[in-house]
């Protein structure tokens, strides 16, 4: 891999993000990560509203953009290409972003790059993390770093193929393999919620915060651990469906698990302004989700044996998700190795996003980074954009 510097735009939601990648030979290291988080503004509608997303993913971008390149220590010249999200998401909020990706790529004369979302959520894994020496380290001695970025990288995970993706967000849950670099084979995946989804839609029944996900996660921390199978003594026995768990194919459903925690809710009204009540059913609920998540990853990596079990996706900050997955997968699969991106990627930033361009700029031919250059006058915004 040749020394390349890559902007990334990433608005297909609530967060502005811009990032500029330098992949070389040692990996890819992230010279500035910025992400602008709207959660404020969109926690009084209980959810994203497109059209304020759009307006301040609007505001935001100019400012963005010139902390990135400060940061970065980069003048637009040096960039090697500009790359997108170009979907899937929220057509306002991913407009804004393609258009300036569309005016820089023109202004800079930079090659444009669509980049799927999930894609990048995947590709987050292949940043890694310095640990809190190696941070210190480059902070203080100029000759490692002159750069401030905390997620700075020398080396970056060796994945090995074949690849089980477990893709956990708001807007989708799938299993997808990958035989090498930028093939996906969507295995299997939700046929109506997905698991943020139903998450924050829980939160929401329960009435204890925005964003759902965390608020269920932080609630359900106040019940005692099952993910070493010690069962919480429950005073009000909630017991939730696991939705699909025995099913043949590698396919969810959440829609029916927020429907069951919402009758369970309506039983006793009163119950609602119990923390202790509303811990048990966070927790039964998370639980319900991560049995689930878990049973189909497993019976997929049994069919289809894959080297690495990889977790993509806003939910994979999920703590319990990612420690009992640790450990169903130390336990059943002891070959397999086990990916997880670091905790500060786990949600949407613009750094994933570089990452997955670093990976199709080194596949692409000379004739195709030319024709990039033209990527201004053809790349669309998708909200359904598939996977290729
Ligand atoms: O990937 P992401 O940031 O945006 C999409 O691409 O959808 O995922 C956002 C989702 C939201 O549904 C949010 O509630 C959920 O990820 N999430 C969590 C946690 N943190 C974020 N869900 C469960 N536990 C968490 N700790
Ligand atoms: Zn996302």
């Amino acid at each position: 891999m040749s020394n390349t510097l890559i902007l990334s735009i990433e608005t297909s939601c609530d967060e502005t993000a811009i990032a500029i990648l330098c992949s070389s030979k040692k990996g890819l290291r992230v010279l500035t990560n910025q992400v602008s988080s709207q959660v404020k503004l969109h926690a009084k509608w209980g959810g994203v509203v497109p059209n304020l997303a759009a307006r301040e993913h609007l505001k935001n971008f100019p400012k963005l953009l010139k902390m990135a390149l400060e940061e970065a220590q980069i003048t637009p010249s040096q960039l090697d290409a500009i790359s997108v999200t170009s979907g899937p998401g929220l057509i306002p909020a991913l407009l804004v972003g393609v258009n300036y990706a569309k005016t820089l790529s023109y202004l800079w004369e930079k090659p444009l790059i669509g980049i799927h979302h999930i894609e990048g959520h995947i590709y987050a894994n292949f940043i890694k993390q310095l640990s809190n020496d190696e941070l210190r380290l480059a902070i203080e001695n100029p000759k490692i770093t002159n750069r401030k970025s905390k997620i700075e990288n020398r080396k970056s995970p060796k994945i090995n193929f074949p690849i089980l993706c477990l893709v956990v967000s708001g807007g989708h849950t799938q299993l997808i393999l990958m035989k090498d670099h930028l093939q996906y084979e969507i295995i299997g995946q939700t046929v109506d919620d997905a698991v943020g989804e139903a998450f924050d839609k829980v939160a929401r029944i329960l009435n204890i915060g925005y964003p759902g996900g965390p608020a269920v996660a932080r609630c359900a921390t106040q019940v005692k651990s099952r993910k070493l199978k010690v069962e919480s003594n429950s005073k009000y026995e909630i017991k939730f469906p696991r939705p699909m768990l025995h099913k043949k194919n590698f396919n969810f459903s959440f829609s029916g698990l927020k429907t069951a925690v919402l009758y369970e809710t309506k039983k006793n009204p009163d119950l609602l302004k119990n923390k202790k009540y509303i811990a048990e059913v966070c927790h039964e609920f998370q639980q319900a989700c991560i049995d689930v998540l878990i049973a189909k990853t497993l019976k997929a990596a049994e069919l289809y044996n894959p080297k690495t079990i990889l977790l993509a996706g806003g939910v994979s900050a999920n703590t319990e998700l990612r420690e009992q997955l640790q450990i169903a997968i130390q336990q059943s699969l002891p070959n397999t190795k086990y990916q997880i991106p670091n905790t500060n990627l786990t949600g949407d930033n613009a750094a994933m996003i570089a990452a997955a361009t670093s990976f199709r700029w080194e596949k692409m031919s000379e004739v195709q980074k030319k024709k990039a250059l033209d990527g201004w006058k053809t790349i669309q915004p998708a909200a359904n954009l598939k996977m290729k």
